[in-house]
């Protein structure tokens, strides 16, 4: 899993040097003549994203110098595992631990490899983990993004409600958490019907996944994600265009399954809880309708407006799950709305929050963690736009407008109060390849996530 790191320093690793371009004169006026020639003759300024391989007089590689924007940049080295001959490697920058932190989990980032379906490059090159980094905390977050991006690479077909189901029940064994699951109709004898009505017309069964780990004692965090495995739309079909990506939607579980690990792995002090409604918004024969009306766990009357909002039907379900326990933390993570990209581009997580509190604290874990959220307000006025003239809420706004909004609403209907509650509509995907960021699934917002955990727990 940790290929691409090693923990103690080989006697042959080769230092790879940081150079902020716009320091590269004075810089190279302090170096040996030899080194300075090499640089000049080879033309290397520091650009962001340059390199440059320094020989020995023996034909062995001395040492690397990379050109970066900042000492801090915690995708300096995000390239490099792909550019770097096979061999092991160290940090030498003058950069505080948690920016040598980040730049060691960006070079992680940027070995992964999405090889399932077609043969890639192997990655060579390793690097040797500083001793003023937690390796553990770097290994950790390395891994659940990698765990993420890989849910969501997976075709539809090999990631239906099943196959995620086993992903984390495969978690769970691994961390000595207890997974449950509760399939097909038994969702509708257990009081689940907006999961049911959502994942009934597909061939794979729809199923709520429940996983438990830690002591009853600790404070409660629930996590929740949206499962769902492929969105065609439903009967409101999605056009071509729309629906191309539509194998990620269950990235908002993927997500839940992530940050879950993390936390295990680190053993951070709380009762953890993760829900995972799972589905195929699929269409057949059974499938739900325009105008219908589902009535929820929670008891509201909801009247389907649109099948393809059928993120915000199968979450509220379980958020009045999650909610019914009165958890000291309750964060959903869903790709929930195409309009939450249009506010604020893929790369740019939503975050709503009914606490200032957890938003100033997440916030702060997003700074920490280089890994960016943007709140957004639940504006009580805009629950309007979800009024049904025959039901209690309706699934989609009567307006085109704060489309991001008006779903964190609907969702903040099935969340008892009192509960302090985050929500994450998140685009899990990468549009296109950035150093550390290749082209494809992607956590966001979950290492800031678990940056304020660790923060708010004294961990
Ligand atoms: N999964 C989509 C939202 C989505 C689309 C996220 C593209 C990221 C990228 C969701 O189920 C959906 O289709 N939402 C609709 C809601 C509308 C019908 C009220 C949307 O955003 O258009
Ligand atoms: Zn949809
Ligand atoms: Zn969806």
């Amino acid at each position: 899993m940790h290929e691409c790191f090693l923990d103690t320093k080989p006697a042959d690793s080769t230092p790879l040097m940081p150079v902020v371009e716009k320091n590269f004169r004075p810089w190279l006026a302090q170096q040996e003549p030899t080194l300075e020639r090499w640089l000049t003759t080879t033309g290397f300024t520091a650009k962001p994203g340059s390199l440059c391989l320094v020989p020995g007089t023996d034909g062995t590689l001395d040492a690397v110098i990379v050109g970066v924007a900042a000492l801090d940049d915690p995708w300096a080295c995000g390239d490099l595992p792909a550019k770097l001959p096979v061999g092991s490697y160290h940090l030498v920058a003058a950069s505080e631990p948690v920016a040598l932190e980040s730049m060691t989990i960006g070079w992680g980032l940027g070995a992964y490899r999405f090889a399932h379906y077609k043969a890639t490059d192997p990655v060579g090159a390793k690097l040797v983990i500083d001793p003023a980094c937690d390796a553990e905390l770097v290994k950790t977050q390395v891994a659940a993004t990698c765990l993420v991006r890989d849910l969501i690479n997976t075709p539809a077909e090999d990631m239906m409600p099943e196959h995620l189901a086993a992903a984390i029940a495969t978690v769970g064994r691994e961390c000595g958490a207890a997974v449950t699951q509760i399939v097909g109709d038994d969702l509708l004898a257990q009081n689940y019907p907006t999961i049911h009505r959502v994942g009934r017309a597909s061939a794979h069964a729809p199923r709520l996944i429940d996983l438990r780990w830690g002591e009853a004692d600790q404070p409660q965090l629930t996590l929740v994600g949206k499962g769902v495995c492929f969105d065609s739309g439903g009967l409101d079909l999605k056009s071509a265009a729309g629906m191309r990506l539509m194998k990620k939607d269950m990235g908002g579980a993927a997500h839940a399954l992530g940050l879950a690990q993390m936390v295990m792995h680190m053993g951070l002090p709380v009762h953890l809880r993760v829900l995972v409604p799972a589905v195929e918004n699929a269409v057949s024969g059974d499938a739900m309708r325009p105008g219908d009306v589902i009535s929820s766990r929670q008891g509201l009357t909801i009247e389907v407006d649109n099948t393809d909002a059928e993120g915000r039907l199968i979450l509220c379900d379980a958020l009045t799950e999650g909610s019914a326990a009165h958890p000291a933390l309750l964060l959903d993570f869903a790709t929930l709305t195409g309009a939450a990209r249009v506010a604020l581009g893929t790369e740019l997580p939503a975050l709503f929050t009914n606490s200032d509190d957890v938003a100033t604290g997440l916030l702060a874990g997003a700074e920490h963690a280089s890994d960016p959220l943007w709140r957004l307000p639940l504006h009580q006025p805009y629950r309007a736009m979800l009024n049904s003239t025959i039901a209690d809420i309706a699934n989609a706004a009567s307006a085109p407008f704060a489309g991001a909004i008006t779903a964190a609403l609907f969702l903040q209907e099935f969340v008892s109060a009192g509960v302090d509650w985050a929500h994450f509509d998140i685009m899990a995907w990468n549009r296109t390849s950035q150093p550390g960021r290749p082209e494809g699934g992607e956590a966001m917002g979950m290492r800031a996530v678990f940056a304020y955990l660790r923060q708010r727990l004294g961990a």
